[in-house]
């Protein structure tokens, strides 16, 4: 079962727009957020929901999707995620955020899945106007945003031979391939 979350838990960047994701479900997947490990148990991250198109709309303009498809700008209209998770840092706990982030992250991915739905992490982020849009306050530092929906895109792994291309790519067909190293190229000890 969770071999099978962890293998499906790919960058999904292409959605059913119209799917729609209520703030239940977004509360639960914070809820699996709030109880993964923590440094010093500080727990100092927070989040803020958005489901509905206005405020969805606010959010979209300020990411950048993936990088490697140059000719790609991002999901057009009818294929953006229907749900945002903004991921911030409370300085007042914390001043800097370290690696818990990315397990915090990756619990709301894998109930993601397991809900039937999928994401992306976006860390590029256009800092300055996603705070001036959504009004964060100067405590919270905008870590990164988990973008939510229903997936419409096929993602497939690729074994990435030693030596090989990391980037990712998009076929004919739409299909997006992401290879990956394989086991034996990464335990050297
Ligand atoms: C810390 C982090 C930041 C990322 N930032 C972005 C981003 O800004 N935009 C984007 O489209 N994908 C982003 N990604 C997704 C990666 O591109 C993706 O994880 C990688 O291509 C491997 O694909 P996979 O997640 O399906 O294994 C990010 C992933 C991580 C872990």
């Amino acid at each position: 079962m969770l071999r099978d979350l962890v293998y499906t838990n790919r960058s999904y960047r292409r959605f059913y727009q119209d799917h729609a994701i209520d703030e239940e479900t977004l509360r639960e997947l914070v809820d699996l957020a709030r109880l993964a490990a923590s440094g010093h148990n500080l727990q100092p991250y927070k989040y803020m929901l958005s489901w509905e198109p206005e405020r969805n709309a606010l959010i979209f303009p300020h990411l950048t999707w993936a990088a490697y498809l140059k000719d790609w700008p991002g999901p057009p209209e009818g294929e953006r995620p229907s749900a945002y998770i903004v991921m911030l840092g409370d300085t007042e706990i914390r001043k800097s955020f370290t690696f818990d982030q990315g397990i915090s992250a990756e619990n709301i991915l894998l109930g993601a899945r397991e809900k039937g739905l999928g994401g992306c992490i976006v860390a590029a982020i256009r800092r300055d106007e996603l705070r001036e849009a959504l009004r964060i306050a100067d405590p919270y530092e905008i870590l990164m945003v988990l973008a939510l929906g229903k997936p419409k895109e096929k993602v497939v792994l690729e074994v990435l031979e030693p030596g090989g291309d990391v980037k990712y790519w998009r076929d004919s067909e739409g299909v997006h391939h992401v290879p990956k190293r394989r086991l034996e190229d990464i335990i050297i000890g």
